[in-house]
């Protein structure tokens, strides 16, 4: 059975593969092992495993006590629709609840997916602090088109 916890140092690999295949495509943000390593410090990185394999990631990130991102949501292709995604995504709203955020947004081409999990379509303009922290280091900031979902928790 797969199980959701707490990423290690030596998940650091298994991170670091399954999200570069998929940047490669645009699908998402590159992450460097450093900025892994961070994340796992920070204790904001959760995996999917199962017998000892890692088959998912996701991460949180907080900006301030009303919002979090949910951050490098990926799931490898032989975990794909089995339930992986739903179960990462569930675990980092509860993470967004423990840490008594209001509100957790996704920036995502996965619209569909995310509306299963609970999201819903916001303007990226109400989403200040996140525009301002970060997308503006990205090539793609006059021209995003990426979808802004959130959930209150
Ligand atoms: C998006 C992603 C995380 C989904 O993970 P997954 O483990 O395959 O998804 P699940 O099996 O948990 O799916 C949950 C539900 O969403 C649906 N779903 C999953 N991907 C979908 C898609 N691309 N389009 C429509 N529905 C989708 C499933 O059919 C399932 O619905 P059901 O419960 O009614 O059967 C995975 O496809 C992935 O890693 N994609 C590449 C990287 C990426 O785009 N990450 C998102 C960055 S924000």
């Amino acid at each position: 059975m797969v199980t959701i916890r707490k990423a290690r140092h030596g998940d650091i690999e298994a991170i670091y593969t399954i999200v570069y295949d998929y940047a490669l495509q645009g699908l998402m943000l590159h992450r460097t092992r450093e900025a892994i390593q961070q994340e796992i410090e920070a204790e904001a990185m959760f995996v999917a495993e199962e017998a000892s394999s890692i088959y998912g990631v996701a991460g949180i990130t907080v900006f301030d006590p009303s919002l979090a991102e949910i951050r490098s949501l990926a799931v490898n292709k032989s975990g794909q629709g089995k339930g992986i995604g739903r179960k990462l995504v569930a675990r980092i709203v509860e993470e967004t609840k423990q840490r008594r955020i209001e509100k957790l947004l996704s920036l995502t081409y996965q619209v569909p997916f995310f509306e299963k999990c609970g999201f819903h379509i916001t303007q990226k303009e109400t989403m200040p602090q996140k525009v301002w922290k970060d997308c503006i280091h990205c090539a793609k900031f006059t021209n995003c088109d990426e979808v802004a979902m959130v959930v209150y928790v």
